[in-house]
């Protein structure tokens, strides 16, 4: 007769991160490369936004799948994990390789998945989020052992160069990481996630979509790249990613000496430091790399993973925080299950 241990047969199922992995497209528009496409400079992109350069993906027929695939190869390789040994992949996107079908499932073909079924969520910004807390649910629930979950963006395919309001923020780039189920007090403990749909009419993209197809007119309009009305966005990033960060630590009986890290999504380093603030961070315990890559929208959070993993031992208390389109925003409190290895 087989023997439950008593302790694994009564714990809840958790969700630990156990891999992570990160993708870059080489190409680097910098400032003054910016400077001489539109009336801005240096100074004041670095002072207004804190961002130095940005990657962008070259290529005929390149897409944002194609970052993705380059990030979950590199994590199957890093964790020694067979890609038919994947049983979900979730990818958070804004700018999908096509309007349908799903992103995760040109990724999923590309890295040869065949035993799982994918899907995209669209969350703006929160992305990567919204996608790890869903993905967690499946590993949680114990239907699910092996999945992975990137945040993947081709910007630049959206981003008119002729606006100055809002090409200096974007980049692209892909993370991913791998989930896998857990016993112990690791992992994903505890999220918070909301939406309000009043702020889409601050951030959005025009046309395209069923209420605007595409035409000439919406061409001619330049209704194909991002509507931002920063000063509005900027306003409800800096008190809702705040006050969700300060929920989760106060609903968790967290003080800020026992958080390791936060990650914060890289939109604007003033709204980065407004967050840290508020929640009493000492600057060095918070992942910035938006001078070096700007916004890359769903895949800000797994790039700093990836970029601080060196750094994390097992059992440190993170938090991740995002605000975007939607608008969307929320919190996640981890608790890092694994000490690095090279
Ligand atoms: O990740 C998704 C969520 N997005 C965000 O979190 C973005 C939130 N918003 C922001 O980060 C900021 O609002 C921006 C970085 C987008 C803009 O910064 P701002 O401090 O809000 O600037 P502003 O829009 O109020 O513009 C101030 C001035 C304006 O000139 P006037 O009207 O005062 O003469 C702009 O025309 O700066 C001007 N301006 C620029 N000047 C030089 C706007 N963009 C530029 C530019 N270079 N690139």
């Amino acid at each position: 007769m087989r023997v439950f241990k008593k302790f694994n047969y009564m714990s809840k199922i958790r969700a630990a991160i156990t891999g992570v992995n990160g993708y870059l497209p080489e190409y680097i528009l910098t400032n003054d490369e910016l400077s001489k496409m539109v009336d801005t400079s240096d100074d004041w992109i670095m002072t207004r936004i804190g961002i130095k350069e940005r990657r962008i993906l070259k290529g005929e027929g390149k897409g944002t799948s194609d970052i993705a695939v380059e990030a979950i190869k590199g994590l199957l390789a890093k964790t020694n994990t067979k890609p038919e040994d994947i049983d979900l992949l979730v990818c958070a996107t804004v700018t999908p390789d096509m309007q349908f079908p799903a992103t995760a499932n040109v990724i999923s073909d590309k890295v040869g998945i065949k035993n799982a079924f994918s899907f995209d969520i669209n969350a703006g910004c929160s992305g990567f989020l919204f996608a790890l807390v869903t993905a967690s649910k499946y590993v949680e629930s114990g239907t699910h052992k092996k999945v992975l979950v990137v945040g993947a963006e081709k910007m630049s395919s959206i981003v008119d160069y002729t606006d100055r309001a809002t090409c200096p923020i974007f980049g692209d780039g892909a993370g991913a990481v791998l989930l896998e189920p857990t016993y112990d007090e690791l992992g994903i403990i505890d999220s918070i996630l909301k939406t309000d749909g009043v702020g889409r009419i601050h951030l959005h993209q025009k046309a395209g979509g069923s209420i605007k197809p595409s035409s000439f007119e919406t061409i001619e309009a330049r209704e194909h790249f991002i509507y931002q009305e920063g000063q509005q966005v900027f306003k409800w990033a800096v008190s809702k990613m705040a006050d969700v960060s300060e929920e989760i630590m106060e609903r968790n009986h967290l003080k800020s000496e026992d958080i390791a890290w936060l990650v914060p999504h890289q939109a604007n380093m003033r709204i980065i430091e407004a967050t840290a603030k508020r929640m009493k961070l000492d600057k060095e315990k918070v992942m910035v790399n938006i001078q070096k890559l700007g916004n890359t929208t769903a895949a800000t959070l797994p790039l700093c993973l990836t970029e601080w993993e060196p750094l994390l031992k097992k059992g440190d208390n993170i938090i991740l925080t995002a605000f975007g389109a939607g608008f969307t925003w929320g919190s996640i409190y981890l608790k890092w299950a694994y000490d690095y290895k090279k």
